[in-house]
């Protein structure tokens, strides 16, 4: 099955809810998480991407917006990557890798430092995401074991430390 990837438009968005719903076990959260990311300012229209099959439906979805590392008095502007999603039905058959690749080439090429994530240990480190701490980077917002925080360097951190802090759209999350 040949898949598209590209970027999310206002006629997707019904569409992408569904996916969100579908990939959590039919919560609604994640679907929220997205519809206040794109209100907010970290949103980054470039890094909305989602994944279509030869038939139209659209099967995956991948968000990545902007966040703070603060260091001290200083603040660095960073992405975090959340949500990934791919329908239940379309699962392990590459399309989260489609999306993770186009994703991080894309971030990349934006000129950003790093991603970071709170996710799977087993999934993330093929794409590159290392622990945190090997970056001296800390996440104190939630309370999640540490090698789930990870972080994967993009045009380089060049010395940058300091502790994520996600922005307000992700507060209950
Ligand atoms: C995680 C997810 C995005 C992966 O997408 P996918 O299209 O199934 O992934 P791919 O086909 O590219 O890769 C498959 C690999 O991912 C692994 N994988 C899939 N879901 C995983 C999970 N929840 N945790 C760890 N590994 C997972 C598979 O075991 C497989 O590994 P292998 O290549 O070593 O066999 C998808 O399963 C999904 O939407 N899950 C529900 C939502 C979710 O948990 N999102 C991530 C957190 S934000």
């Amino acid at each position: 099955m040949s898949i598209l990837v590209r970027n999310e438009t206002v006629e997707d968005l019904n569409q992408v809810r569904e996916v969100l719903i579908q990939a959590f076990d039919n919560r609604e959260d994640e679907a929220l998480l997205v519809e206040r990311i794109r209100r907010a300012p970290e949103f980054v229209p470039e890094l909305s991407i989602i994944a279509q099959s030869s038939d139209g439906e659209i099967i995956g979805h991948l968000l990545i917006s902007e966040a703070l590392v603060i260091e001290g008095d200083k603040q660095h502007t960073v992405l975090v990557l959340a949500p990934l999603a791919v329908k239940p039905s379309h699962q392990k058959s590459g399309v989260g890798t489609l999306l993770m690749e186009e994703g991080l080439r894309r971030s990349h090429e934006l000129g950003y430092a790093a991603v970071m994530l709170i996710g799977h240990p087993s999934y993330y480190p093929r794409f590159g995401f290392k622990p945190g701490r090997v970056y001296g980077l800390e996440l104190k917002q939630y309370d999640v074991p540490d090698d789930v925080f990870m972080v994967c360097e993009l045009n380089g951190l060049n010395g940058v430390t300091g502790e994520l802090r996600y922005p307000e759209s992700f507060e209950g999350v």
